[in-house]
């Protein structure tokens, strides 16, 4: 296998003065003008660091210590950060490119559609660009409900798609809802996996049913067997849609391409962004059948974004897929998910008392613990041993790990070492220490300008 897939590492050393008096700075001057309560969250959490250098799998806080980031801002760094290829490739077109004229046809757009067409499943062909995942679903909704002109979504508790309009609607936890009600009518929410309970709620008012192949903030849940398949029957029997929600499984994280692509389920939409932009640029699309696409023809512009699929968004999202196939990392995924998930559950085993759950595909690995309180604590414990891992949005109790899919075995251990440790301060009852506050600062009052004459 052509291994060009190294993308610098701890091999690389340290390329910055460490500075820990200017990330108090950073983190007062983010309490102040930014939010107080996330930095008090974060610092409890041992998770106040401010990024400074980022290389492959690795990245190192300003105070000069490192971590391997198993975070990967939920699943947006697999071809690891700053991949050197990819950063070449945003250099080239920064310097004959900018954005384009969003209104005008693209040749970068046109190449990168081209190419999603090849790599997404089934007969997945056309795209709608966006910049971001919250943009995908929301445009995946509006293409469904405008080309059955039915209004039902059916989406899963715990579910995540984002929080603009359409995708908030979705949501799975009322939490993120509640305050800004009312929101989108007809948008109903299903347990995950629960087969029956999907397909009772999917009839002719439905536009299409919205699911995650493996619920990523709800906690690492895996699609139990058949559930897709089902999915995709109760569709097919009402006349709805299926619309898979890939931003984070997508483009490798779970050892294929696609999630789907483990429970042979062709969606009919498909939602793709986080990873796509090499975490370089955002950018996100929305691949659907040419069927569908019939309700966009007599209205080219119903659907417009400024920014999405900017023309040298589109020439980095191709640098990444090439770099994927070139350096066979879907694959390598796969192998570094087996070793990982294997480790985990080792460790499981020998730490009952820590650890309820492994559960995962790929180098989408979740762990839960016994109680809710264990995965802040945990967060903390691990970041003392070199791990930036962050507990589940909508799960505390559970922690993801999901490294860059770049990640070598050597590296692997390094994690599930790091783990044992961790495990062994919970256990003992060590830490974490009252953290230090970070107070904001009173904001400068800028005066009035003088009244003119
Ligand atoms: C499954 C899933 N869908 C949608 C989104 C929303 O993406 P964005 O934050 O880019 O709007 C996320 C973000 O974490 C996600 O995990």
């Amino acid at each position: 296998m052509d291994n060009d897939r190294s993308t610098g590492g701890p091999a690389d050393g340290l390329h910055f003065v460490p500075d820990p008096a200017a990330k108090e700075q950073a983190l007062e001057q983010f309490a102040t003008y930014l939010n107080p309560q996330k930095v008090r969250v974060l610092r409890a959490a041992g998770l106040d660091m401010i990024e400074a250098q980022r290389s492959g799998p690795w990245v190192w806080d300003i105070d000069g210590r490192r971590f391997l980031d198993c975070f990967t801002s939920a699943g947006s760094f697999n071809v690891g950060r700053r991949n050197p290829r990819v950063v070449a490739a945003a250099h080239a077109a920064l310097d004959r490119l900018d954005n384009g004229n969003f209104l005008l046809c693209s040749r970068e757009k046109a190449e990168l559609a081209a190419k999603l067409a090849e790599i997404t499943p089934g007969d997945l062909s056309c795209t709608m660009f966006g910049t971001g995942g919250g943009e995908a679903i929301d445009f995946a909704i509006k293409l469904a409900r405008g080309a059955t002109r039915r209004p039902r979504i059916v989406s899963t508790v715990n579910g995540y798609h984002g929080h603009t309009g359409f995708a908030l609607s979705a949501n799975g936890r009322a939490a993120f809802r509640q305050p800004f009600e009312p929101l989108m009518p007809e948008f109903v929410q299903v347990p995950f996996g629960d087969a029956d309970a999907l397909a009772a709620a999917v009839d002719e008012h439905t536009a299409a049913v919205l699911l995650e192949p493996v619920q990523g903030e709800g906690g690492i849940v895996v699609s139990p067997p058949g559930y897709l398949a089902a999915a995709r029957t109760a569709c097919d029997r009402a006349g709805a849609l299926l619309i898979l929600d890939e931003i984070q499984t997508g483009l490798g994280r779970t050892g294929r391409w696609w999630a789907s692509e483990h429970f042979d389920v062709v969606p009919d939409i498909m939602a793709t962004a986080k990873s796509l932009g090499g975490s370089l640029v955002p950018i996100s699309a929305t691949v659907f059948t040419e069927d569908l696409r019939e309700f966009l023809i007599p209205n080219p512009f119903i659907h417009l974004s400024t920014f999405g699929g900017s023309d040298l968004a589109c020439v980095v999202a191709l640098e990444v897929i090439a770099v994927m196939e070139e350096t066979d990392l879907v694959a390598h995924a796969a192998a570094m998910g087996e070793q990982l998930l294997a480790g985990l559950r080792s460790i499981a085993e020998a730490h009952p008392e820590v650890i309820a759950q492994v559960r995962g595909l790929g180098l989408m690995a979740g762990l839960e613990y016994g109680e809710d309180s264990m995965g802040p604590r945990m967060s903390y414990h691990l970041a003392r041993h070199g791990v930036l891992a962050v507990y589940s949005g909508n799960q505390p109790a559970v922690m993801r790990l999901m490294p860059s899919l770049v990640i070598e075995p050597a590296e692997v251990e390094f994690l599930l070492e790091a783990l044992q440790r961790a495990i062994s301060d919970l256990v003992s009852g060590a830490g974490p220490e009252e953290p230090t506050p970070v107070r904001p600062r009173r904001r400068p009052v800028r005066s009035a300008p003088a009244p003119a004459g």
